[in-house]
């Protein structure tokens, strides 16, 4: 089993060579060049639960540079979990302004009281006791864990998928490979200082594993690099490939006879070929810009008043989106059928070859009384 999970990993990357040794390059790297934050214990100093915690959460979302002075004053203000969850949730909302995604500061607060009512006002110290906390998940979990408490947890933020994915030349695009990535991050954690490998991996791809011409001249895992050695750092992570499925629209009208419907056939080649469907304009990229009712009625079948439904259809074909605007009326018994166009009774619609999207019209007209 072990054997078949390496061969099937090996298609897509080979494992780091020497983990011990990449890791313990990387932290000799670290001791040297890591950042200063305001978060930050001094080297050799034990973290401060509650400063790993405030800093992680405001870092979601946000920017380092954004995040120091907003930090600060916060702790300055309410030094303690105690202090913050024995203030109003007003003064924390308001002390938050400007930080942006409010719910974070809301279970900011929740999560103070929490530890400071049920938990004698200390955080859990592991990774699964955090997981319970309201705001905290597995990636905050993992952070805290692993810098705050030294658990060997693999801490993968978007700046680690980078770097993991150069150093084993991961060919699996994201967000696919997120799974792998957890999985050759955790290969490396060392059992000694997980937490500041963690944070040397968020310095580094801050810092020399930058998305675009990374440092790799300077880089303590370039011995360990597969993309440095292919020569094509910035090829990875591979992107996936967008699809582009431009959006087109047009509209149906559905007309009646007595309880005959209008049908036509369509072209016998290209999308939906010789299959049947309600008459209608062309499908076209830009209506949006030219959709003018009045114009689209111009090409109804009869010169009759068509209403417009309240409810369109939406439909995905392979190389497009669909959306339908459908228009409805009645004409006159004994009115000929349009050109290239056929009645069909209700029986007999049972048999036509309607496609998909022409089904969901129908079933959007049944909906809307008709
Ligand atoms: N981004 C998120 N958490 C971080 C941390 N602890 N240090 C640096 N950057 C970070
Ligand atoms: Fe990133 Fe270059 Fe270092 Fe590889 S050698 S981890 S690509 S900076």
């Amino acid at each position: 089993m072990a054997l078949r999970q390496a061969r099937k990993t090996k298609q897509v990357c080979a494992p780091v060579a020497d983990a011990a040794a990449a890791a313990a390059a990387l932290l000799v790297w670290y001791d040297r060049h890591r950042r200063s934050l305001p978060w930050r214990a001094l080297a050799g100093e034990a973290a401060d639960p509650y400063a790993v915690w405030l800093s992680e959460i405001m870092l979601q979302q946000t920017t380092v540079a954004a995040v120091k002075s907003y930090f600060t004053a916060f702790l300055a203000r309410w030094p303690t979990i105690a202090a913050l969850a024995a203030a109003p949730v007003e003064a924390v909302m308001q002390q938050w302004a400007g930080l942006g995604y409010y719910s974070r500061a809301r279970n900011l607060h929740a999560c103070a009281q929490m530890i400071a009512t049920q938990l004698g006002g200390r955080f859990p110290t592991n990774e699964a006791g955090l997981l319970r906390l309201p705001g905290i998940g597995s990636y905050t979990a993992a952070a805290i864990a692993a810098i705050a408490f030294d658990e060997k947890v693999a801490v993968v933020d978007g700046n680690v998928e980078r770097v993991i994915s150069r150093l084993v030349a991961l060919e699996v695009s994201l967000p696919a490979a997120k799974p792998l990535i957890k999985e050759k991050t955790a290969a490396l954690v060392p059992a000694a200082r997980p937490g500041d490998f963690a944070q040397a991996m968020m310095d580094l791809g801050a810092t020399i594993c930058t998305p675009r011409r990374p440092a790799c001249g300077l880089c303590p895992l370039q011995p360990f690099c597969l993309a440095a050695t292919q020569a094509v750092p910035e090829r990875f992570p591979l992107k996936a490939p967008k699809r582009a499925r431009p959006n087109r629209q047009g509209a149906v009208f559905f007309t009646r006879c007595g309880d005959a419907v209008l049908l036509r056939t369509r072209p016998p080649r290209g999308l939906l070929g010789g299959m049947a469907e309600f008459p209608g304009t062309a499908w076209s990229e830009d209506f949006d810009r030219d959709f003018d009712e009045e114009k689209v009625l111009r090409e109804a079948p009869f010169l009759v008043d068509y209403c417009k439904l309240p409810l369109g259809v939406t439909h995905v074909f392979t190389h497009f989106s669909l959306r339908l605007a459908i228009f409805a009326a009645d004409v006159a018994p004994g009115t000929l059928a349009s050109a290239d166009c056929r009645w069909v009774n209700p029986d007999a619609l049972a048999t036509e070859a309607l496609p998909s999207v022409m089904r969901k019209v129908l079933a959007a007209i049944k909906d809307s009384g008709w």
